[in-house]
């Protein structure tokens, strides 16, 4: 039986081996982590992530051929392949500092598995990475290994958080990257026939290593610069009168455009976008590039825009001043279906709210409160791009009212902004909200998710992003 360990039981790891268990019987598939309560909690009922059917997955398979541990050592020493799948966030400190990937922990899974490896292994790079991070991986590996051989094969994910289940189950492409040799290209192919239990052979992709991770950072690159430019087109769209949803249905009826990731909104969130950007920002530097560096940092910077100018949009039209005003913020996670608040535009949002003294209630379905108080007393990191927003005081998590239910969040409100799609907002009783509102109320639709005309008909002044009043 082969035997698969996969390092980090993140959002990626965690997912990715419950769908390679349950496509192939015929595998063992260990999760390790160095997090006790996150692997307890893998073992538990309540999945440390929120994801639409996983539950189902990981009940299915764990126990059988899936299995989580924090044995990491042994279950590493006796895999055949291991991914690696811990995070790399930005760093913070020193050399590159706001930009360059902090590779730390992928440094030090890569020792453990050079220290504990008696027999060959494939090394797989499922966290996303610089490119040309595979040949520092492979001298750590080769220089303190036992004479065994290993592979490195970049492997990136492309699944997106909150339909991570069906982007694993039907991806649009697997891509695999490795060595031009025979023993590399063996490795692609060991790895390939693991995805061939489910994936179709024409959408597993080998490339060369270095194409292979930086496919991955241009595709988030990609990614986010449409949602950059839609943004940028409703603040154009806000000042002429035109809408942006029509401007997107519009452009998107090209088919060389195509009418996906053109939802304007309050901004892009999540744990990738901003900082894979930042890393190939910082790659473009270190090899002489400053244009195209300066081209993808635009992407970013829009993004910060787009935060900085909801903002200023509902103290402005709240009179100049919402000091003392209770506004509601319905939505926390960086999306709907995930509890992930990871660079959440809420945020910067709730930050620069408290900044003008707003009372400021939050509801989010899928949030706990302890984790917006956490996000809430960050500093922002003293990034690059220009700080449009201001941190706000580690205090302001303390002067934020963090409500079970969106009737309480809106009750006594100035105004409501909606800041995560969630569907149960589309859903909600508008007039019974309007009714227990301090009046004018107003609406501020981060998310363009709300039909305005009908807010309006109840009585509210709603603004949304990139249409007109
Ligand atoms: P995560 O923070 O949810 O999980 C990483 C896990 O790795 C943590 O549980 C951590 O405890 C563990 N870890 C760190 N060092 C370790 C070590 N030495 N030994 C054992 N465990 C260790 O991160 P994530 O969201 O799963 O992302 C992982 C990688 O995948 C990142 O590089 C990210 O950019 C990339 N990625 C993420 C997504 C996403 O949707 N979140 C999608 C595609 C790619
Ligand atoms: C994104 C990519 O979609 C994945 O392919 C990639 O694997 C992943 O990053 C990663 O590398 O981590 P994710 O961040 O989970 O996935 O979610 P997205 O659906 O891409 O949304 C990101 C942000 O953009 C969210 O805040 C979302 O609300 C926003 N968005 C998305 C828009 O504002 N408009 C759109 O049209 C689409």
């Amino acid at each position: 039986m082969v035997k698969i360990c996969c390092i980090g039981a993140g959002y990626v790891g965690g997912p990715t081996m419950a769908m390679i268990a349950l496509k192939c019987h015929d595998i063992e598939v260990v999760v390790v982590d160095i997090s006790k309560p996150r692997i307890a909690a893998w073992n538990s009922d309540e999945l440390p992530i929120y994801e639409p059917g996983l539950d189902e997955v990981v009940k299915e398979r764990r126990g059988k051929n899936l299995f989580f541990s924090t044995d990491v050592q042994k279950h590493v020493a006796e895999a055949d392949i291991i991914f690696v799948s811990v995070n790399t966030p930005t760093k913070t400190r020193g050399l590159g500092a706001g930009k360059a990937a902090d590779l730390t922990y992928w440094e030090s899974a890569a020792r453990m598995i050079a220290d504990v490896s008696k027999t060959d292994k494939i090394v797989v790079e499922k966290s996303t990475v610089p490119v040309k991070t595979a040949e520092a991986i492979e001298k750590i590996l080769t220089k303190n290994g036992h004479g065994i051989e290993f592979q490195i094969l970049s492997n990136p994910e492309f699944l997106a958080e909150g339909t991570a289940v069906e982007d694993l189950l039907k991806p649009d492409r697997v891509l695999i990257g490795g060595r031009e040799t025979p023993k590399g290209q063996a490795a692609i192919q060991a790895l390939a026939a693991v995805y061939a239990h489910w994936v179709p052979k024409e959408n597993i992709i080998t490339t060369n290593l270095w194409s292979a991770e930086l496919s991955k950072l241009a595709a988030n690159a990609f990614l986010a610069q449409r949602i950059s430019s839609i943004n940028a087109m409703s603040a154009l769209c806000e000042a002429t009168g035109a809408n942006v949803s029509e401007v997107a249905y519009a452009i998107g009826k090209d088919s060389r455009i195509g009418p996906k990731f053109l939802q304007s909104s309050v901004g892009f969130g999540g744990s990738c976008f901003q900082k894979d950007i930042l890393n190939l920002v910082y790659i473009c530097e270190c090899n002489g590039l400053p244009e195209v560096a300066a081209y993808w940092k635009q992407v970013v910077d829009i993004n910060d825009y787009q935060k900085s100018r909801f903002v200023n949009r509902v103290v402005g039209s709240m009179f100049n001043t919402i000091s003392g005003k209770k506004i509601a913020i319905l939505g926390f996670a960086f999306k709907k279906d995930t509890g992930d608040t990871r660079e959440t535009p809420a945020i910067d949002v709730t930050n620069g709210l408290l900044r003008d003294r707003a009372l400021v209630s939050v509801y989010d379905p899928q949030v706990t409160e302890e984790q917006m108080r956490r996000d809430l007393s960050q500093e922002k990191f003293a990034w690059d791009h220009p700080a449009h927003i201001q941190p706000a005081s580690p205090a302001s998590a303390q002067k934020v009212g963090y409500v079970m239910d969106p009737y309480q969040a809106t009750k006594d409100a100035h105004g409501v902004c909606i800041l995560t799609e969630w569907d149960e907002f589309k859903k909600m009783d508008w007039q019974k909200v309007y009714d227990n509102m301090v009046k004018p109320a107003f609406v501020f639709d981060g998310r363009n998710i709300i039909n305005p005309e009908e807010l309006r008909k109840i009585g509210f002044i709603v603004y949304s992003i990139g249409k007109p009043l």
